[in-house]
């Protein structure tokens, strides 16, 4: 089985690669489709660190890379990346990468929770060892906190009939499966919005489970602090709220001065500690999107520490 096309591999590589003998870090190593051809292009005195939180893709890689002397992998997240550098007597890294969100293996295996053409456990969890599932809080948490859930992490209009909705149900039913939730939402919509429906609303659940807005600010602030001087800092994102964090993020690191606009001269004496390799991020072409469609909202943006 094919577990997951990696998306922008040749442009990923060309910008993240400054020092084929570096330290590099990936913090989402899936099936290794990155993975495999960064190492191709690293000298046998290179270094590679790689994490991922999902058990089945951490332990898939670690039989694929057994024999490659230069890796080491972690079934950890990827906001580890500095106690990971101190287990491994690593000061700073020559590149750091991630391709985030979730692979095709974990949408489309059912075993996963993830996917909503089959009906299972709604869990939605990438590292099921932590926290809750995606259940645990449909049928806890208030009206009001669940729409604000699909409303900010989902982009849905229809976030408080949504709640509402699931909140009726749970007054007789506890929600345990993802054929239930697909239910709940089936009733009230129209048949040609709901696949994008449904999208949206377990995108929304898997972003609050995982947490992943708030890991994904403190791993770009943490990476920053262990790049080396002209290490490269490579994020694929596949939704604009992750794309948003990262170009904004960029941004913030690449400012000379957050005097308030009233000082006349500047008294803050800020140093710039990146600088923009895609003033415009890196998107799929054309024929790479006609062959995986799911690579088409893939953005790469890439920075590089002074
Ligand atoms: C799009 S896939 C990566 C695919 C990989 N580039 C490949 O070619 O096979 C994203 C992976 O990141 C992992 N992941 C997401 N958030 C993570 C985090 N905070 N820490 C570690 N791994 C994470 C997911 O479990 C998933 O395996």
């Amino acid at each position: 089985m094919n577990k997951h096309t990696p998306v922008l591999l040749n442009e990923s590589i060309e910008n993240l690669i400054s020092n084929k003998s570096g330290i590099y870090f990936e913090g989402t190593i899936g099936f290794g489709g990155h993975t495999e051809l960064i190492l191709s292009h690293l000298d046998a005195d290179a270094k590679y660190i790689g994490t991922d939180k999902d058990i089945a893709a951490y332990e898939h890689c670690k039989n694929k890379f057994k024999d490659d002397k230069r890796v080491e992998l972690y079934n950890a997240s990827f906001t580890n990346i500095i106690d990971i550098s101190k287990i491994e007597f690593i000061e700073k890294f020559d590149g750091i990468f991630a391709d985030l969100g979730v692979s095709s293996f974990q949408l489309d295996n059912k075993d996963s929770g993830f996917t909503f053409r089959e009906d299972v456990q709604l869990d939605l969890r990438m590292d099921k060892s932590q926290g809750e599932p995606a259940s645990f809080y449909l049928n806890k948490i208030s009206e009001k906190e669940l729409a604000d859930i699909f409303f900010k992490y989902g982009e849905e209009r229809n976030s408080k009939k949504i709640a509402q909705a699931i909140c009726n149900y749970r007054l007789n039913d506890k929600i345990e499966t993802t054929g239930q939730l697909k239910g709940i939402i089936e009733e009230f919509t129209p048949e040609r919005f709901l696949n994008k429906t449904l999208a949206r609303i377990f995108q929304a659940l898997r972003i609050f489970v995982n947490n992943e807005l708030d890991e994904l600010e403190e791993f770009l602030e943490k990476a920053v602090s262990v790049l080396n001087s002209n290490g490269r800092l490579a994020i694929i994102t596949f939704h604009s709220l992750e794309d948003r964090i990262v170009k904004n993020y960029f941004k913030e690191k690449t400012k000379t001065c957050v005097c308030p606009t009233e000082y006349p001269v500047c008294m803050c004496d800020t140093k710039p500690e990146l600088k923009i390799v895609t003033k415009k991020p890196i998107v799929p072409s054309a024929e790479e999107v006609k062959l995986n469609r799911r690579s088409r909202s893939a953005k790469l943006r890439v920075a590089e520490k002074l």
